[in-house]
């Protein structure tokens, strides 16, 4: 097996000028794709709740939800990180519910660092708490899909010299925080890469441009079904979903699935290797004893 991915360790390629490939998974066959192709860290995103879920927003997932699918994606990773996003107010209420969420995520889910959204002006008290709890904290700034009302819609942030520096300055202040890194969303490229030249941990960007530390994209954007400027499709799964079904759906209907290849045959009549107890009593009962 090959050698776990550790927080300390994605610090080190950072430190080493390598890059880090990320992307988001809700379940297990997925993980288990990712983790063998060589991913470094898995995010179980709370991107779940529309991509798997159909929502229209992030912010109704709950923590047993993200919980279920933590499991899921823990069940088949033997090698990367696994971050687990923090579900909308389970973080914002109090530290002691931020330190009871995230360890839930930890030690029931499986998970290796939890991730929450926003600056550190309103998220301090609940970084502090995760964080003195031993518990490896990613941080996101820039576009918040949790702060979408507040934000007005998912738009592209720090566009305004002023809103650049806020980006800038809470960037510097979640790491001062503790923070292990820091998701960049939708923010200018430039900005981006000013922030990861300034900073020692690692960012990690998503439509935030190739001067962040590392990259993170949605599965199923990456997979076909994204339709944003930063996504770019790797391959058209969702095609090839979609064409497989409708083979099927023919196929049933025209009588040629299942073939001959997809049917049992008859039971087995052979005393030495009978199929199961069914097939040993039908052999047993017409079997002809004068012949023995
Ligand atoms: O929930 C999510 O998928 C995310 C990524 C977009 C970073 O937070």
């Amino acid at each position: 097996m090959n050698t776990p991915v550790t927080v300390p360790a994605l610090q080190a390629r950072k430190a080493a000028g390598g890059k880090i490939a990320m992307l988001t998974a809700y379940d297990y066959p997925s993980a288990q794709l990712m983790d063998a192709s060589g991913i470094d860290a898995i995010l179980v995103g709370d991107s779940c709740a529309m991509v798997m879920m159909g929502r229209r927003d992030t912010l109704s997932i709950t923590m047993d939800e993200m919980l279920h699918h933590v499991k899921m994606v823990t069940a088949g990773v033997q090698r990367a990180l696994v971050v687990a996003d923090m579900p909308f107010l389970s973080y914002h209420i109090s530290p002691e519910e931020a330190v009871r969420n995230a360890g839930r995520l930890i030690a029931e889910g499986g998970a290796g660092a939890v991730k929450l959204e926003g600056p550190p002006e309103k998220r301090a008290d609940a970084i502090r708490a995760i964080v003195n709890a031993d518990i490896p904290v990613m941080g996101h700034l820039g576009l918040t899909p949790q702060s979408v009302h507040a934000l007005g819609g998912y738009k592209v942030q720090g566009r305004t010299n002023e809103a650049a520096r806020a980006i800038k300055e809470a960037a510097k202040g979640l790491e001062a925080l503790g923070c292990f890194a820091i998701v960049l969303e939708c923010i200018p490229a430039e900005l981006a890469a000013e922030i990861s030249r300034e900073l020692s941990i690692p960012t990690i960007g998503i439509g935030a441009g190739a001067g962040c530390d590392g990259q993170i994209l949605v599965m199923h954007d990456m997979l076909g079904w994204g339709h944003t400027k930063f996504a770019k499709t790797f391959m058209d799964v969702r095609g090839i979903m979609a064409q497989a079904f409708k083979n099927y759906v023919n196929e049933v209907k025209i009588a040629e699935f299942p073939g001959p290849e997809h049917q049992y045959g008859p039971p087995k009549k052979s005393a030495e290797h009978p199929a199961s107890s069914k097939d040993i009593v039908e052999f047993l009962l017409s079997t002809d004893y004068s012949e023995w």
